[in-house]
């Protein structure tokens, strides 16, 4: 039995200390044992190598970081599910009776999920309502949300909302690839943002120590354990990825336009993943750009993703980091979703003595870097990359040394046990 991470017990606490809070306020003091709730984590993910490859069914390299989401849930049979995030302040209510009616009614989900604070509703909400078309029985009560992965930075909170929310009120829900098809459909479907299937996968299959060789084509994978002595660094540029969805979107379309032009041309393509690198310079005539830049990218991060497993595997760090730069790069120049902190994030860190490579994580536009290191030395590359930034006046920018952490799961009464939470 794999153990559960310190860190993700602490969030489980809270989210059942603040279950605990709700029913008290509301009036509803109900004394519960730990047996009587379903508490579930879910981490957030950091991608190592292959930005905006997932969507080309292509590879990616992500790792779970022991930053997490937990639902509590204290069942109930009112057939209500009522919610609660504890970090936005903010409640609602699902009736199971009409999740039909909602489905089919997009101005009721609007007023149920409407404006950009109430997102998180439209992504739990949208979970729900999937499994309920998915025939997984869906219980009802009361349900308290908490989480420690900082929002919009990159780290995927929302794929973790997700599935902790999957996990804690689907009956028999278990952390499967299906799992992670019915998320990322509910981010899709209901909130309206196009991901992969990098950032659910990861959260739901990840293992402790090991990144995901994930093949986004097929949804399959191998787990690559991270070299000994080796650290994780992510750093917040403390830019908010606002336009992300709408260039995300952007990107998506684009390479949508590219692959029409390609299949004209050269026959059957699904997806990028089915371009070799070795045949750009035969279809460099046929694409206008910036098209021909951004599938420059997506093949030559593919590619690179598959080279970096091997070099993970075989514990060449120095080669490792030098993909990660260049994957960096091409995010920069040819997928252009980089930005002024993130470049001066990666230049200032890869300057260190001990680190091995650096470059964005998620979407891009803001959010997080993540830098792959020797253990020992956190200080030089704080000190680094914080004097780089004060040299431009910019607010310091926000360090978090992170583990690979296991998958999501539901804690049983023996994680519960000894963790605290018996004794709430
Ligand atoms: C976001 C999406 C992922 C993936 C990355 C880019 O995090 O949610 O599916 O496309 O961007 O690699």
């Amino acid at each position: 039995m794999t153990v559960p991470e310190p860190g993700s017990i602490a969030v489980a606490r809270s989210a059942v200390e603040g279950l605990r809070g709700v029913l008290r306020d509301s009036g509803r003091s109900v004394e519960f044992q730990s047996a009587d709730i379903r508490v579930s984590v879910a981490p957030g993910r950091v991608n190592l190598l292959g930005g905006h490859t997932d969507y080309n069914e292509g590879f990616v390299l992500p790792v779970a970081v022991d930053r997490f989401v937990s639902c509590a849930l204290y069942p109930g049979d009112t057939g209500i599910l009522e919610f609660h995030s504890l970090d936005l302040g903010d409640s609602f209510q699902l009736d199971l009776a009409s999740l039909d009616e909602l489905r089919d009614d997009p101005d009721r989900f609007d007023e149920l999920a409407g404006g950009c604070r109430a997102m998180w509703r439209r992504y739990v909400a949208g979970v729900i309502l999937e499994m309920d078309e998915a025939g997984i029985p869906v219980v009802s009560g009361i349900a308290a949300i908490t989480g420690n992965i900082p929002i919009g930075s990159g780290l995927s909170s929302s794929a973790a909302l997700e599935v902790s929310v999957y996990l804690a009120c689907g009956k028999g829900a278990g952390a499967t690839v299906e799992a992670a098809l019915l998320c990322q459909r509910a981010e899709n479907r209901w909130a309206g943002v196009p991901c992969g299937i990098m950032d659910q996968y990861t959260s739901l299959l990840a293992e402790a120590g090991k990144a995901i060789f994930l093949d986004c084509r097929h949804l399959t994978c191998r787990h690559v354990p991270l070299p000994e002595g080796c650290a994780i660094t992510v750093i917040n540029s403390g830019i908010q990825r606002e336009l992300a969805d709408g260039e995300y979107r952007r990107r998506r379309l684009e390479i949508e336009s590219a692959l029409g032009i390609l299949r004209k041309a050269v026959g059957p393509i699904a997806a990028l993943r089915d371009l070799p690198a070795g045949d750009l310079a035969e279809v460099e005539d046929l694409l206008p750009q910036p098209l021909l830049k951004r599938v420059e990218h997506v093949v030559g991060a593919i590619e690179r993703v598959e080279k970096g497993a091997v070099s993970l595997t075989l514990g060449e760090r120095e080669r490792f980091g030098e993909l990660m730069v260049e994957c960096h790069r091409s995010l920069a120049e040819r997928y252009e979703v980089s930005i002024e902190e993130l470049d001066l994030i990666v230049e200032s860190a890869i300057s260190v003595d001990g680190v091995y490579g650096a470059r964005l994580t998620g979407a891009g536009f803001g959010g997080c870097c993540v830098v792959f290191h020797r253990e020992g030395c956190r200080e030089e590359l704080e000190s680094a990359v914080a004097g780089a930034y004060r040299a431009r006046s910019w607010k310091e920018p926000v360090f978090h040394h992170l583990s690979a952490a296991p998958g999501a799961r539901v804690l049983n009464a023996e994680d519960m046990s000894g963790s605290g939470i018996t004794e709430l």
